[in-house]
């Protein structure tokens, strides 16, 4: 049996193929369209998949989408009836869109599926809830789902056992953690829905124990009332989301917090880095309670993750750290584009199919985009006039890459299938040596072009993990920040807190200085050979000549940029940045040898992207 799942019209569509509850093919729609977030039809994404699964879209048995859309049309009427006449604006500007594409979506939908094909419709936090419990590898297991909104649910707790699932408990906008924790976003001065990971890296920069970050908690209170099983009351006088298209009003938020908040894009103070901490451990403390609270009601010793704030790796790891589930498995796509995902096997499961449990999991390592051979790639090259060097050999290849990246290059690597979900997880990567002290200013600013504050994740072969990080036994979806074993440590001179944010930024904080971020931990990918042999042999290399199987890996792309696609995606985002070399498939690419024609060329065409 095949089914299509969509998830689209919010925030990064998506389209994914499962034939018999196996994912077949699944990717976002930004990939192909180069729209960061790209909300439309997954258009491309569903003719990828069906390519991809050779299949007709008239031989597919049914497509469901992700959510229920005239119950979100009827949470924005509700709300606006209770707004008015606060709401008028906002409701007038979207109701247009919402009457011509979305509460008409089997009609929209219609266009690209025939006649013949059943539409089927899921809710939202279900999608999400089945996307986290049908690939994890458990049989039985509590799942928690908590995101900015669906169609009302923002946080759910459910059961899933073998082939069922059930969500038991939720909470109702406009109560909402996701939403809470977008509002912090605002007022820290990144931008809504793509800015929340820029906040959760900034935290480690504020003070711990500071009399300020104290202050905020306390503060955060009047904003958020946290109770004891972790459901949340917002308090509406410090909101505008239900009817602006703001989510806060940032002088009432001044008026109690005594700080500034920060416009877009201009400085950084220590205030709003010491803000920036207060916001995740107030978000920490509530995944906690909801955690806790999970587990008393459920019983159950395994964990399913799913949602937006399911991305949020610091509070992932501090809910692993605390052992309040003996097992957690996060779905890597846990954003809105897994929801396609999830509303398939969802699907799939409630008609009663058997479900076969996978010792790793069904996610298959999120390789589950488009890929592209040898041969494809070289008539890229070579149409493009670009010299490579080709290697019949994987071992040597490696031991070339290994070479490269001791040697302080910066590397474009393009392999294999395209990840699906926010993360590269070593097929379309930017890879560089971690020992390097200068790498990480070189990569933020010269190659992906982004905030020189921001820290940059590891991989590392499997074998050394423990060695690297002792609490993490498995990482391998890069969902997890934990801290780096006391002896790879660099000390910290004791006025640390007196430093900025540059000089803490600076200081060299391990034997890894380009993974470390301020406060010695990291956001760790671990691979295992059957993962990923190419990149792991790479590393085990790195490993034979400086003694750590560990390097930078960063998404192949610039800031605002969709992560790359396509050899001539990959083509072009080497040539208008830094990066030396290119690792594609089967050949390497050196800048240093390209005609000046080639370089210009790319330089003079790249496109530019909107900044997130
Ligand atoms: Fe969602």
């Amino acid at each position: 049996m095949k089914i299509i799942g969509i998830s689209a019209y919010y925030h990064d569509s998506a389209c994914a193929l499962i034939e018999d509850g196996k994912i077949i093919a699944a990717a976002q729609e930004e990939r192909f369209s180069r729209i960061r977030h790209d909300y439309s039809f997954p258009k491309k994404s569903l003719e990828f998949c069906l390519e991809f699964g050779s299949v007709k879209i008239e031989d597919i048995d049914a497509v469901v989408f992700y959510d229920k859309p005239w119950l979100k049309f009827e949470r924005i009427v509700e709300t606006y009836y209770s707004q008015v006449p606060r709401g008028f604006e906002l409701f007038k500007q979207g109701l247009p869109i919402w009457l011509k594409e979305k509460i008409f979506l089997e009609k929209q939908i219609r266009k690209f599926i025939p006649s013949q094909v059943p539409i089927k419709f899921s809710n939202h936090h279900l999608s999400h809830a089945s996307s986290a419990f049908f690939p994890s590898p458990f049989q039985n297991a509590c799942i928690i789902t908590m995101d900015g909104v669906g169609e009302w649910a923002t946080t759910t707790i459910g059961v899933g056992s073998n082939n069922k699932l059930k969500l038991i408990q939720q909470m109702d906008y406009p109560h909402s953690v996701g939403l809470l924790y977008s509002s912090f976003t605002q007022f820290a001065g990144f931008k809504v829905n793509s800015g929340e990971y820029k906040l959760m890296g900034l935290a480690p920069y504020g003070n711990v124990n500071s009399d300020r970050v104290v202050k905020l908690l306390e503060l955060f209170n009047e904003i958020c009332h946290v109770y004891d099983d972790g459901s949340i009351w917002l308090n509406p006088d410090y909101f505008e989301y239900s009817h602006s298209l703001k989510m806060i009003n940032t002088t009432v938020w001044e008026d109690l917090l005594q700080i500034k908040s920060r416009p877009l894009e201009s400085e950084l103070t220590q205030e709003i880095c010491d803000f920036a901490l207060a916001a995740q451990l107030f978000l920490e403390k509530i995944v906690l309670k909801v955690a806790t609270h999970a587990k008393k009601i459920t019983g159950e010793v395994n964990l399913c993750l799913a949602g937006g704030v399911a991305l949020n790796c610091v509070a992932n790891g501090k809910l692993i750290r605390e052992k309040i589930f003996d097992q957690v498995w996060i779905q890597p796509a846990a954003g809105d584009a897994g929801g396609a995902v999830g509303c398939a096997l969802g699907y799939y499961f409630s008609l009663g199919h058997v479900r076969e449990v996978m010792d790793t999991d069904g996610m298959q390592n999120a390789y589950l985009g488009p890929e592209y051979n040898d041969q494809q790639i070289k008539n890229e090259l070579e149409r493009l006039n670009i010299k490579y060097h080709e290697f019949s050999e994987i071992n040597k290849y490696c031991e070339a890459a290994s070479e490269l990246i001791i040697n302080e290059n910066v590397i474009g690597w393009f392999q294999g299938r395209m990840e699906f979900g926010p993360r590269a997880l070593g097929n379309r990567s930017i890879i560089a040596t971690a020992l390097s002290e200068s790498m990480q200013s070189r990569i933020n600013l010269k190659i992906k072009k982004r905030e020189g504050f921001r820290p940059f994740a590891p991989v590392v072969m499997y074998e050394d993990m423990q060695k690297i990080s002792s609490s993490i036994i498995d990482s391998p979806y890069m969902l997890i920040t934990d801290h780096i074993n006391e002896d790879l440590l660099v000390g910290n001179p004791v006025d640390v807190e007196k430093l900025s944010l540059n000089e803490k930024r600076a200081l060299k904080k391990s034997i890894f200085p380009a993974i470390t971020h301020v406060d010695k931990s990291a956001r760790f990918q671990s691979l295992k050979k059957e993962v990923n042999e190419k990149l792991h042999l790479v590393l085990s290399k790195v490993k034979e000549k400086k003694k750590w199987g560990i390097c930078v890996n960063t998404s192949f792309n610039v800031r605002g940029e969709p992560i790359v696609e396509s050899p001539l995606d990959a083509i072009s985002c080497f040539f208008h940045t830094d990066m030396d070399c290119l690792c594609i498939g089967s050949f390497i690419v050196h800048k240093s040898e390209q005609d000046e024609q080639v370089v210009s060329y790319f330089l003079e065409n790249s496109k530019k992207f909107e900044l997130d």
